[in-house]
C-alpha cells in the first residue's frame, strides 16, 4: 500500500473518495463547510435529513457528491470536541476504523483523508498519521488464507493520501513510516497467531525466526534444539515438550542497530503453539483457542520485523521458548518435580501452568546477554483476563523505571498496559513441600502468583512480564490475534534509542 502526505484540497481533490470529518452536533470540519460551501449548502440540508450528528464513527457515505472533484464523498463522525476542539485519542481511533467498514461493498482502491481538520488531545500529526496507517493496513489483514476459495475481497487499498497543513508534513511522513513498519510488525504476529497448531509448530517458528534473518545485516537468528537445551539444564522448559512428539525449540534472536558496547534489551516470548493443558487436560469446549497460545512468542517475532524495517540505533535480544503442551506417555504428571537451569527445583503441581516452566529457563538463559532490561511477553493466566479483560495487557515488574516506561510507551502507542502489584505477600503460595517452589499459587490472584514465580527467576535483572492472555486475540465472531503488544513494544525500544 503507498501511503503519502500532501496539502488537500476538499473541492479540487480528485480521487476515489474522499473522507472528511465532522463533530458531535452535526459540526463540519474545515474540509466539510468547503465541500458544503462549494455545492451551494446542499451538504448542510443532506446531513440534517439523514439526521447525521457526528458522533463517534458514524458515517455517510456519498456516490455522487456535487461541487467537488472527487468520485466518492465519505463523511465520518469524531465525536465530541473539547473547549480546544480536540477529540479524544479513543474516537479518532474508532472513526478511522470506520472507514474500512464504511467503504467495504465499494470498488474504491485509492483513498484521501482529511486528517489535518482534527486534532486529538494530547497528540500531535505524527501520532495520527502513525494510527491512521496502522488502522488502514490492519483493516486490509485477511485471515483466510486457508479457505480453499477465499472470498474476492471487493476493498483492496493501494494507494492512500493523508491530508496535513504543510506545517505538520514533516511529522506526518515522520509517523507514515513508524507506522508501516509497526504494521507490517503486527501483521505479522497475527499470521503466525492465526495459524491453527498444525501448521504452526516450534518447528514452524523457528523457520519464520530464520525467513525474517535472511538477507539482514543488523539481524541474526539461531535456533537451540532440545539436546542443547539439555546440556544447558534446562529441564523445566523440557518438561513441558516431554509430552509432545514435536520438539521444543529455543529461538535466539540478536538486531545489532547501536554501538557494540550498548547493552541490549531483550524479549522473551511464551511460545506454546498449542496448550491442551498436559496431562491436567484442559476442558474441551474453547480449546481451539490455545493455538493463540505463542502469541508472546509472535509478538517478539513481529516486533523483530518491524525493526528490521526501520533499523533503529539500538541492540535487541529476542528469546523465543516454543514448545507445545500435550500428554502423551512421556507428558510430565501433576507432583513430578523437575530442575530448572536456574538450578531451583519445581513441583509441577498443575501441567496446565506450563508458561512459567519455559518462560523460566529462558528468562535464566537471557541472563548471558547482559541485558540492561528484560520484557516477557506470555498469553500467562486466564486471572488476567479476569481480572483485566481484553483491553489492558496485565503488567508486573521488578524496577519501576521500567515499569513506567511501558506504560508509557503503551500510552503513546495506544496498546496499553496496567500495572498489578508484586508484593513479596503473595509470594508464598507458591511454597512447596517437596520442592523449592510449586507453580501454581492457588486461584486467588492467579495472575500475579504467575508473575511472583518467574520474579524468582529474575533477581539479577530489571524485569518486566506483559500477560497478555485477554490482549492478544480476540473471541467470538471476531475471533483472531490482535497483534498486540507490537505496537507497545516497538514504542518502548523506539523511546530507548
Ligand atoms: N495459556 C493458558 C492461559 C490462558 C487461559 C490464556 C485462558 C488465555 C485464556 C495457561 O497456560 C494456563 O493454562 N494457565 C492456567 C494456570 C493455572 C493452571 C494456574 C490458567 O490460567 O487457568
Ligand atoms: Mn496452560
Ligand atoms: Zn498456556
Amino acid at each position: 500500500m503507498q501511503i503519502t502526505t500532501k496539502i488537500l484540497d476538499a473541492v479540487k481533490q480528485s480521487t476515489q473518495c474522499l473522507i472528511v470529518a465532522s463533530f458531535d452536533g452535526g459540526k463540519l470540519s474545515a474540509a466539510a463547510n468547503a465541500i458544503n460551501v462549494a455545492d451551494a449548502r446542499q451538504l448542510e440540508t443532506l446531513l440534517k435529513r439523514e439526521k447525521f450528528d457526528g458522533r463517534t464513527a458514524q458515517s455517510l457515505l456519498l456516490l455522487i457528491p456535487q461541487g467537488i472533484a472527487a468520485d466518492r464523498l465519505l463523511i465520518i463522525g469524531f465525536g465530541a470536541q473539547d473547549k480546544q476542539g480536540n477529540v479524544s485519542a479513543d474516537n479518532f481511533r474508532k472513526a478511522l476504523q470506520k472507514i474500512a467498514d464504511a467503504l467495504k461493498s465499494t470498488p474504491c482502491s485509492e483513498i484521501s483523508i482529511v486528517l489535518g481538520d482534527v486534532s486529538v488531545a494530547d497528540k500531535d500529526a505524527e501520532w495520527q498519521a502513525r494510527q491512521a496507517v496502522e488502522i488502514l493496513i490492519a483493516s486490509q489483514d485477511r485471515a483466510d488464507s486457508l479457505k480453499s476459495k477465499p472470498a474476492e475481497p471487493s476493498f483492496v487499498l493501494s494507494k492512500v493520501t493523508l491530508g496535513f497543513p504543510k506545517a505538520n508534513a514533516t511529522a506526518a511522513a515522520k509517523g507514515i513510516k513508524i507506522g508501516q513498519a509497526i504494521a507490517s510488525g503486527v501483521s505479522l504476529a497475527r499470521i503466525l497467531g492465526n495459524l491453527p497448531g498444525n501448521i504452526c509448530t516450534p518447528t514452524y517458528l523457528a523457520s519464520e525466526a530464520k525467513k525474517l534473518a535472511r538477507g539482514q545485516s543488523l539481524l541474526s537468528v539461531k535456533v537451540l534444539e532440545e539436546k542443547a537445551m539439555q546440556e544447558l539444564g534446562m529441564g523445566s522448559l523440557l518438561s513441558v515438550s516431554a509430552g509432545s512428539d514435536q520438539p521444543a525449540k529455543l529461538i535466539v534472536l540478536e538486531y545489532k542497530g547501536g554501538n557494540k558496547k550498548d547493552a541490549p534489551i531483550a524479549l522473551v516470548g511464551k511460545g506454546i503453539t498449542f496448550d491442551t493443558g498436559g496431562i491436567s487436560l484442559k476442558p474441551g469446549a474453547g480449546m481451539d483457542e490455545m493455538k493463540f497460545d505463542m502469541c508472546g512468542a509472535a509478538s517478539v517475532l513481529g516486533t523483530f520485523k518491524t525493526l528490521v524495517e526501520l533499523q533503529p540505533a539500538i541492540n535487541v535480544v529476542g528469546v523465543v521458548a516454543a514448545s507445545e503442551n500435550m500428554p502423551n506417555g512421556n507428558a510430565t504428571k501433576p507432583g513430578d518435580i523437575v530442575t530448572s537451569m536456574a538450578g531451583l527445583t519445581i513441583e509441577v503441581l498443575n501441567t496446565d501452568a506450563e508458561g512459567r516452566l519455559v518462560l523460566c529457563d529462558a528468562l535464566t538463559y537471557t541472563e548471558r546477554f547482559k541485558p540492561k532490561a528484560v520484557i516477557d511477553i506470555a498469553t500467562l493466566t486466564g486471572a488476567c483476563v479476569v481480572a483485566l479483560g481484553n483491553h489492558a495487557s496485565g503488567l508486573f515488574s521488578n524496577n519501576e523505571a521500567l515499569a513506567q516506561g511501558i506504560l508509557k510507551a503503551g500510552q503513546a502507542a495506544h496498546d496499553r498496559a496496567w500495572q498489578m502489584p508484586l508484593w513479596d505477600d503473595y509470594q508464598k503460595q507458591l511454597d512447596s513441600n517437596f520442592a523449592d517452589i510449586a507453580n501454581i499459587g492457588g486461584p486467588a490472584g492467579g495472575s500475579i502468583t504467575a508473575a511472583c514465580f518467574l520474579s524468582r527467576f529474575t533477581k539479577n535483572f530489571a524485569w518486566a512480564h506483559l500477560d497478555i492472555a485477554g490482549t492478544a486475540w480476540l473471541s467470538g465472531g471476531a475471533k483472531g490475534a490482535t497483534g498486540r503488544p507490537v505496537p507497545l513494544l516497538v514504542q518502548y525500544l523506539l523511546d530507548n534509542q
